[in-house]
């Protein structure tokens, strides 16, 4: 055997000097870039072992056993190395029971150990090899565990993203995508990598929007707003320029709430000019108005045959009734601090009715006035105005809806027990779903169209009545009716 082997580093268990000397120059002839470590007990190799990185591990048999039970010291520190022992010439049986003991191999005593050690060092360096292998092994199979857990984190981010996230490549093509964009089509992921993503909406070739970028310096539209099978979104645009594999993340985000909210914003802006201008009318209204009462009323005290003074009365009671729309225009649209005063509440729902008799004739809705003698509450009238009239209008929108012959009761009632007085508006138009009752309060929450309602109905009166101290609260049953009931302290 002329073979040199690479073994860095062995220690040698022996009693005997002259001997380990002729061990360490065979070594060191088969192994030369290789060291011996040298002690001569079995307890002091154990402690070697236990602090300094060994190969491997000739022990004299004897000293294996004598001492300390080697080999389960070994296991002890659970080193996993190979011991090799060395056994006298004529005591082979020994070997047998070294190795069930756990001995690597052994060797046998001779004059200059050349004979035996390269069969034993050849076992060694195979033995290395292989534990070199089987780590590398597993160093690669925890680098693939640690690459898959990584692609599976990456995986969770973008799937935690509720917003619809694809990433196509220069054919269109989906090269990933997150849960919320396959759940959109009903599909998983897994099964629409590598489709035209245009496919998902039914189209034959991808969207105006969707530009690939052909370089780095392109030009690549950032964001843009479409509506996609009646959804609005914001569409996003993000290249990525890696190696030769450009592609374009895609985000598209659902507006469409946002997006009425804003229209709604803008009918609000336009309502609130058009209450300015209101009460710019009503102002011009009023003066040729009180010209046509005075004027009637001077043609009235003349005498005049009986059919011109029944026009004229007519004529009277209808300015009359334009003047005092006219007035609860203007109440209702001037904007100042709310200012309480002691007000008859009767009162105030008649006036509101009143504002609005004219479209209640024309809807042929009935409405019942079912009012009980109730002390005077500390409110502003003004803004009381608006909360019956918001309730009405609702009451009125609900019976439209309800296709019948409609009734909006007002009734109001004091409790003895709160010394509340308590308002009740009631109708019989089509009812809340139990499942929005809890809403309706909510600012900007409506089930009706952009142009016909703002939401806002249901919550300035809320805010309205909060600040008067009192209380509001709706009753459904959905088909039959909905009734509002209000809750005032009394004045002080
Ligand atoms: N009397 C009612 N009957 C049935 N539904 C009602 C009634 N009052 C309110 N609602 C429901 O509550 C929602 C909110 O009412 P709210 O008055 O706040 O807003 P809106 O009427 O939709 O819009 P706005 O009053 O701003 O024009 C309505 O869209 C409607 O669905
Ligand atoms: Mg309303």
């Amino acid at each position: 055997m002329k073979n040199k082997f690479n073994i860095p580093k062995a220690l040698l268990i022996n009693e005997n000097i002259k001997d380990s000397r002729l061990f360490e120059q065979a070594f060191r002839h088969h192994c030369p870039a290789g060291g011996v470590i040298r002690t001569q007990s079995a307890q002091q190799g154990i402690e070697i072992l236990s602090r300094e990185k060994i190969d491997t591990v000739f022990i004299d048999y004897k000293l294996s056993i004598n001492d300390l039970n080697f080999f389960r010291e070994i296991q002890k520190i659970n080193l996993y190395i190979p011991v090799i022992v060395i056994i006298e010439k004529g005591k082979e049986i020994d070997a047998a029971e070294a190795i069930k003991k756990g001995a690597f191999d052994y060797i046998l005593k001779d004059a200059d150990y050349m004979d035996s050690l390269p069969a034993a060092l050849e076992g060694i360096q195979l033995s290395i090899l292989k534990k070199e292998k089987d780590e590398e092994l597993q160093r690669q199979s925890l680098l693939f565990k640690q690459i898959y857990r990584s692609q599976k984190w990456w995986q969770h981010i973008i799937d935690a993203i509720t917003d619809y996230l694809f990433v196509i490549n220069q054919d269109c093509r989906i090269l990933r995508t997150n849960k919320a964009f396959a759940d959109l089509f009903g599909r998983e992921p897994a099964d629409i990598i590598m489709k035209p993503y245009y496919e998902l909406f039914g189209l034959e070739e991808p969207h105006e929007w969707c530009v690939m970028p052909k370089g780095k310096n392109d030009y690549c539209p950032r964001s843009v707003e479409r509506e996609l099978n009646n959804v609005v979104y914001l569409i996003s645009c993000f290249p990525i320029y890696f190696d030769e594999h450009d592609a374009v993340v895609y985000i598209l985000k659902d507006i469409t709430e946002t997006r009425r909210l804003k229209d709604q914003v803008y009918h609000l802006d336009k309502l609130s000019s058009l209450g300015t201008l209101t009460s710019g009318v009503a102002h011009e209204i009023n003066n040729p108005l009180t010209g046509i009462i005075g004027y009637t009323e001077m043609l009235l005290m003349k005498n005049g045959d009986e059919t011109t003074k029944k026009y004229l009365h007519n004529i009277y009671d209808s300015a009359i009734r334009c003047k005092r729309i006219v007035e609860n225009m203007l109440t209702f649209s001037r904007q100042t601090p709310s200012q309480k005063g002691v007000e008859d509440i009767n009162d105030i729902i008649d006036k509101t009715i009143e504002l609005h008799e004219y479209w209640l004739k024309s809807t042929n809705i009935e409405i019942i006035r079912n009012y009980a003698e109730v002390p005077s509450v500390s409110v502003d009238r003004q803004q009381m105005q608006q909360v019956i009239l918001n309730l009405l209008i609702n009451a009125e929108q609900a019976i439209a809806e309800a296709d019948r012959r409609g009734r909006i009761e007002f009734e109001t009632a004091y409790d003895d027990n709160s010394k509340q007085t308590v308002i009740t508006v009631s109708d019989n138009g089509k009812g809340i779903p139990q499942e929005i009752l809890p809403r309706i309060f909510d600012p900007f929450f409506t089930t009706k169209p952009v142009n016909k309602g703002t939401g806002l109905g249901l919550s300035i009166a809320h805010g309205i009545i909060a600040e008067q101290g009192g209380a509001i609260e709706a009753n459904s049953v959905p088909g039959e009716g909905t009734s509002f009931i209000i809750r005032l302290s009394q004045s002080k």
